[in-house]
C-alpha cells in the first residue's frame, strides 16, 4: 500500500492533488459531479476586497494545447464569500480549504486577508501577485522583488495562518522573487501563475479577447512550469506548491521531483471536470509502476545527484 500524503506548512493533506483557483469556483459545480472530498484540498476562486463583474467579453481564447483566460477576477467579494460561499461550502467540502486572494493595493491584500483569517475552514492564503488580467493589481507586485516582498510583509501581519505567494513566470528571474518573499516572511511559494499570451482572428483581423491579451495555461507550459519549481526549491527552503499544464498523475510525479510539495490541477479541469479525481485515483499505480512508496519522499528528488 503506497503513501499519497503530504504535508504543506504542518497541514497534511491525504494527496497532492488541488484544483488551482479560477478553474473550480467555490468547488459547488464539481461537487455535483463528484465527492469532491477526495481532492487534497482546493484553491477557491480569487478574491478581492470589493467583488468584481470581471473583463468585458470574449475572455477565453483556445489554443492547440492549451487556452487563454482574462476572466479578470471576477469574483463576489470577500464579504459575500464569508457570508455565503464559505457557509454553503461545509455542506459538500469537510476538508480545509486554501483562500486565494488578490488585491489592488498593499492595504488592499492585508485587508482582505484580515477579514478572511477569523474563517476556520482556511488552511492557508494563496496571496495572488500574478494575475496577468487586471491593471494596477496582481501581475505588477509579482514582477517586482520589492512590491512582492512588501504585499508578503503586510498580509504577514494580519494572519497566523501559512501564507504562500503565488508568482507570475513571466519575469527573467522568479528565483529572486520567490527569495524575496522568503526573506519578507512567506511560508510558502505557490507558481506558475499563467504566460502571457495572445491570438488574433484571421477573419476580423482582430484580437480574440476582448482584452486583447490574457494568460496562457495548460499542457504547453508544463516544461515551463517544471522549469520554475526546480529553480525556485533550489533557491528557497520554504515548501513550494507547483503547478502549470498538469493533466495527470505522471505530471504530478515530475512536479514534485522538480520540487513541489503539492501539485495543483488548473485548465485541465476545464476540458475533463472529473481530471482531479482520475489524477488521484491513477496515483498509486503509477506511485508503484515508479517504485515509490511514500510521495513525500521524493519531493526535489531531481536537484540530487
Ligand atoms: O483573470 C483572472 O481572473 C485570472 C487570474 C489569475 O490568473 O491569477
Amino acid at each position: 500500500m503506497v503513501d499519497t500524503k503530504v504535508t504543506l506548512s504542518g497541514w497534511e493533506l491525504d494527496n497532492p492533488v488541488i484544483p488551482a483557483s479560477g478553474t473550480f469556483g467555490f468547488g459547488k459545480e464539481f461537487a455535483e459531479l463528484y465527492d469532491i472530498n477526495c481532492l487534497g484540498t482546493f484553491s477557491f476562486k480569487g478574491t478581492t476586497l470589493r467583488p468584481r463583474f470581471g473583463n468585458p467579453t470574449p475572455r477565453i481564447a483556445e489554443c492547440t494545447a492549451g487556452m487563454i483566460n482574462s476572466v479578470g477576477l471576477q469574483n463576489p467579494g470577500v464579504d459575500e464569500v464569508l457570508r455565503v460561499q464559505l457557509p454553503e461550502m461545509k455542506q459538500y467540502f469537510h476538508k480545509k480549504v486554501i483562500a486565494n486572494v488578490s488585491g489592488f493595493s498593499v492595504e488592499e491584500y492585508a485587508q482582505t486577508c484580515r477579514k478572511l483569517d477569523e474563517c476556520g475552514q482556511i488552511g492557508l492564503f494563496e496571496v495572488n501577485v500574478s494575475c496577468p488580467n487586471v491593471h494596477g493589481g496582481g501581475i505588477s507586485f509579482g514582477t517586482s522583488p520589492e512590491a512582492a516582498a512588501q504585499v508578503t510583509a503586510a498580509v504577514k501581519k494580519v494572519t497566523t495562518k501559512p501564507v504562500y505567494i503565488k508568482l507570475t513566470p513571466n519575469v527573467t528571474d522568479i528565483a529572486s522573487i520567490a527569495k524575496a518573499c522568503e526573506d519578507a516572511g512567506a511560508d510558502g511559494i505557490s507558481l506558475i501563475n499563467t504566460l502571457l499570451g495572445m491570438r488574433i482572428d484571421l477573419k476580423t483581423r482582430q484580437p480574440v479577447i476582448a482584452n486583447r491579451m490574457g494568460g496562457f495555461s495548460g499542457p504547453a507550459v508544463f516544461p515551463v512550469a517544471v522549469r520554475m519549481v526546480y529553480q525556485v526549491s533550489e533557491a528557497v527552503k520554504i515548501p513550494v506548491m507547483g503547478m502549470g499544464g498538469v493533466s495527470s498523475a505522471e505530471d504530478v510525479i515530475e512536479l514534485m521531483l522538480a520540487g513541489a510539495s503539492a501539485v495543483q490541477v488548473g485548465a485541465a479541469n476545464l476540458v475533463n471536470p472529473y481530471v482531479c479525481r482520475e489524477i488521484i485515483e491513477e496515483l498509486p499505480a503509477v506511485m508503484e509502476r515508479y517504485g515509490i512508496e511514500r510521495l513525500r519522499d521524493i519531493i526535489g528528488a531531481a536537484h540530487k545527484e
